[in-house]
């Protein structure tokens, strides 16, 4: 046995094995590093704080990141592998299936393995049992609901309850809650992630990050690094063939700061070291010498403007500044009957995707030569593609990016950085590299949730209608770009909202600082104008003494007028609807909460809120998608396309999308998904516009493959082609005959017709508007609406969500459980920035003074899927993964006011804001 290794033995998942180990590790870096048991996750850096590592130690729930290895001798130990297997699930495992519990999978096995003991325990628990068995398990996709919903029908089923029957399936894949085709890998733990992936060889990068928010580089010297034991290459801006830049996605943002340049946040990179192991390669970083001359730094983006402020990258401080101007404001503001004006901020978010940043970069031989090999979870794989080759200098089909199953992204994952950092290991060091963040490292060094000032100047008359809006927004964009060059258009366009504005007058810039890079996040800088707007709103209707749902209905847009924005929309928009379908529960909510608080005798306090908004889905750039669908010569059916699905339940949504329109099982087709080597570019997957761009694409490839079928088969079974069936392994005509999918995909291959097609969807935008009207921004919106039911405690503060009720204009429901998914987890992370999440530039480092909701953050959810069909959307969907993340906040602080009469006007609304607020109306 190797120096420094013991032999342990234990019982794992019912086995006995003996180990070698390091007696200095912890079980969770023995299951997956040593015994390649990587269905355990790790979304922490080994501090408690995330569960996702939580095993059973004799039958105990623990956290395999802080349990020594040698505390595990002789003891019985049982991971997410031994819970079931496929055709073996544990009935917890079925019902997160069938529940719809499952979206990234990242927390999943260790919310199962939680469970499981929790039953083991109590056959019958409780909710409250439940929450508080899983509270030390985050979640930041599915809003928690589906998993306690999951763990009360598994134990019913242990409990010897009969199953409730399984509903007919819906008669076509569209509207269902067809089961996620991740599913069943995700619960068994069979799902790899990039951080679970091991090569021959692999060897290990880490980098040097900087101690200072603002710096002048004077020298790096990496022959320290060098010279440690494993280090095998320290690498500065110096080693970059190509382009040192991020240039397309953030300006002015290198890879690696070199000598002579400046750093200008904590953890901007300035080195890169590769070595044996990760112990290696981090004390290798630590090694690097790096002398430093530090600057002045900001941090507020007010003060950034100052005159004399740090200059981040050298000139002023302004990245980009927009403006809407429309209609006659003066005139707007003097026909105005009451006029509020209001100051609203938000403070940096941190996305926390459960998995942290995670490459594994290798070098393969293809015809011709080599190209370098990307495994990671990313938002744009062929975008991402593009910058590693400018990085490199090597031609576009000599980098190839392959996205793995991905534990959540929430915008963070457009960052091309982490990617093109691994690339560069793996072109040096020519053997394949893993990098993984930290947590403290992806905290510092991954894109944040833009903070704004936001300054609202509203008129109206006093029947209601709305007159004038005068806006401004200052944005903090951090020490780069980020994309955060449109932030300040994304910011007016969600500041003005679904309303009837006769004129409007909107700036606003973006600013750097040196804070953390702010950048794509759910809902793209549209969060925080809508709670701006929507809490305005509500003051503006206090003055009035109008209703608050009664003034937003007044002005709500229908879909066929013309905006602010000077065009109409270019689809259907169902705000109007969104509104009713919230109105009873809205009238119902004030009710109640005014009876109880008539009668309250102690500090608890009840109130409603509402809030409204809208949200521009689809981006600038090209209108066209494109898919591709191919027979094959077995007779099977495969879709190629481009929607990386990072838990959002892309794949099978568009699975099903492209079963409708071939007309055969979602289970029978083959999905390749975000493969630069294998599926086309269908272009930018933000702005939740997979559904809506990428399924009408891969809709239109369905429908031209069925129709090549059917008139290849009609001239083998010499019947007309409408009047043949495609089904899941034939084509079927009237009376009978059949001929096979794979003799129809031979008869192509025999006359030369070619298999695989590519098809492209184009919404008609242009025959809507006028010549000429383009506008800059594709004019497609989707809408909704969320009450918020609260309590508030007038003594400390604290408030609590009892339920949201969230209407949205999905314009058609695809897959049920998903919608429900996605609302009830944006419902939760909303409720997050509503109530706890605050990144203090400088202060916070990680998951242990970053607050996330948690199991007893979950209020009652009740989803309302609106469908007010699409014009051009396959089946009618629209967007919607981002837009739910808008109306809670506001609806939320609404509730609270409506509570305790007390304004919070910046988030988020801590028990201490809320406490100063109340104090604040008191004095
Ligand atoms: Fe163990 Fe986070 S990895 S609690
Ligand atoms: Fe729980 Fe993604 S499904 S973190």
């Amino acid at each position: 046995m190797p120096a420094g290794l013991v032999e342990i033995t234990f019982t794992l998942n019912g086995r006995e094995v003996a180990v070698a180990v390091d007696p200095s590790r912890t079980l969770l870096h023995v299951l997956r590093e040593v015994l390649d048991l990587t269905g355990t996750k790790q979304g922490c850096d080994g501090e408690g704080e995330c569960g996702a590592c939580t095993v059973l130690l004799d039958g105990q729930a623990v956290r395999s990141c802080l349990t020594p290895i040698l505390k595990v001798a002789g003891r019985q130990v049982l991971t997410v592998e031994g819970l079931g297997e496929p055709g073996r699930l544990h009935a917890l495992q079925r019902a997160f299936i069938d529940h719809g519990a499952v979206q990234c999978g990242y927390c999943t096995p260790g919310m199962l393995v939680s469970a499981a003991a929790l039953l083991a325990r109590e056959p019958a628990p409780s909710e409250a049992q439940i929450v508080e068995a899983l509270a030390g398990n985050l979640c930041r996709c599915t809003g928690y609901v589906k998993i306690v919903q999951a763990v009360q029908a598994s134990a019913a089923e242990l409990r010897g309850e009969p199953r409730p029957p399984a509903g007919a399936p819906p008669p076509r894949p569209i509207g269902g809650s067809e089961v996620r085709v991740d599913a069943a890998d995700k619960v068994t733990g069979r799902a790899r992630y990039a951080e679970d992936y091991k090569m021959a060889g692999m060897l290990y990068a880490a980098l040097v990050r900087s101690p200072h928010p603002h710096a002048r580089i004077v020298s790096i010297d990496v022959a320290p690094a060098l010279a440690l034991p494993g280090v095998l290459h320290a690498l500065t801006a110096a080693d970059i063939p190509g382009l040192n830049s991020l240039e397309g996605y953030s300006r002015d943002e290198p890879l690696l700061n070199p000598p002579g340049g400046s750093v200008r946040m904590l953890g901007d990179a300035v080195g890169l070291v590769i070595a044996r192991s990760p112990e290696a390669a981090a004390a290798g970083a630590g090694a690097v010498a790096v002398e430093y001359e530090p600057l002045p730094h900001v941090y507020g983006a007010r003060e950034a403007l100052d005159e004399g402020a740090p200059a981040v990258h050298g000139g002023g401080n302004v990245l980009n500044s927009y403006e809407i101007l429309y209609g006659d404001l003066d005139e707007a503001m003097g026909q105005a009957e009451e006029v509020v004006e209001t100051h609203y901020f938000t403070p940096f978010i941190e996305h926390a995707a459960l998995e942290r940043e995670s490459v594994l970069s290798y070098v393969e031989e293809v015809p011709g030569g080599e190209r370098i090999v990307v495994v990671a979870g990313h938002q744009e794989p062929h975008w991402a593609q593009g910058w590693i080759s400018r990085l490199l200098g090597l031609p576009l089909e000599r980098v190839r990016v392959i996205t793995p199953p991905t534990g959540g992204a929430f915008g963070g994952k457009q960052d091309p950085w982490p990617l093109m950092a691994g690339a560069l290991a793996a072109f040096h060091a020519r053997r394949p590299v893993r990098l993984i963040y930290s947590r403290h490292e992806s905290f510092a060094a991954s894109p944040k949730r833009h903070p704004y000032r936001m300054d609202y100047r509203v008129g109206a008359r006093r029947d209601g209608r709305l007159t004038g809006l005068h806006l401004r927004i200052v944005a903090n964009t951090g020490a780069y770009d980020c994309d955060g060059w449109y932030i300040p258009q994304y910011a007016l366009v969600a500041g003005g909202g679904p309303y009837r504005w006769q004129a409007v007058d909107g700036r606003a810039w973006a600013v750097y600082t040196n804070g953390p890079k702010a950048g794509q996040m759910r809902g793209f800088g549209t969060p925080q104008s809508t709670f701006g707007r929507e809490c305005t709103l509500d003051e503006l209707a206090e003055r009035l003494g109008i209703d608050p749902l009664d003034l937003r209905m007044q002005n709500a847009l229908a879909g066929e007028e013309e905006t602010f924005l000077g065009y109409r929309p270019a689809e259907t928009l169902g705000y109007r609807e969104c509104l009713e379908a919230v109105r009873p529960h809205y009238r119902r909510a004030v009710e109640e909460a005014g009876s109880w608080n008539r009668q309250a005798d102690g500090p608890w306090r009840r109130g409603a809120g509402v809030a409204g908004m809208w949200y521009r889905f689809g981006k600038s750039g090209s209108i066209a998608c494109h898919a591709e669908a191919e027979l094959g010569l077995d007779g099977a059916i495969t879709l190629f396309f481009s929607a990386p699905d990072y838990g959002q339940g892309t794949t099978t949504a568009i699975g099903q999308i492209a079963a409708e329109a071939l007309g055969v099982d979602a289970r029978s087709l083959r999905l390749v998904n975000a493969d630069t080597a294998h599926t086309l570019d269908s272009g930018i997957q933000g702005a939740s516009r997979s559904t809506y761009w990428v399924g009408g694409a891969v809709a239109e490839a369905g429908r031209a493959l069925k129709a090549h079928i059917q008139r290849t088969a009609a001239e083998m079974l010499d019947r007309p082609p409408d009047s043949l069936k495609v089904d899941t392994d034939s084509v079927v005509a009237p009376g009978g005959s059949v001929v096979s999918l794979s003799s129809v995909a031979a008869e192509m291959e025999r006359i030369g017709l070619r298999r695989r097609l590519v098809a492209a969807f184009s919404p008609q935008v242009d025959q809507l508007l006028a010549a000429g009207e383009r506008p800059e921004y594709l004019p497609f919106f989707v809408a909704g609406a969320h009450v918020a039911e609260v309590e508030v405690n007038l003594g400390t503060g604290e408030v609590r969500v009892a339920r949201v009720v969230a209407a949205h204009d999905v314009g058609r429901v695809i897959n049920r459980q998903g919608v429900e998914g996605q609302i009830e987890g944006a419902v939760l992370m909303s409720l997050g920035a509503a109530l706890m999440e605050e990144y203090v530039p400088g202060v916070t480092r990680g998951l242990a003074d970053y607050y996330l909701p948690t199991f007893c953050s979950m209020p009652h959810i009740d989803v309302i899927p609106v469908e007010v069909p699409s014009r051009w959307g396959p089946y009618g969907a629209k967007g919607l993964g981002e837009a739910a993340t808008l109306p809670t906040a506001p609806a939320v602080v609404n509730a609270i006011y409506h509570a305790c009469g007390a304004r919070v006007r910046e988030l988020p609304a801590t028990p201490e804001r809320v406490l100063a607020a109340i104090r604040k109306e008191r004095s």
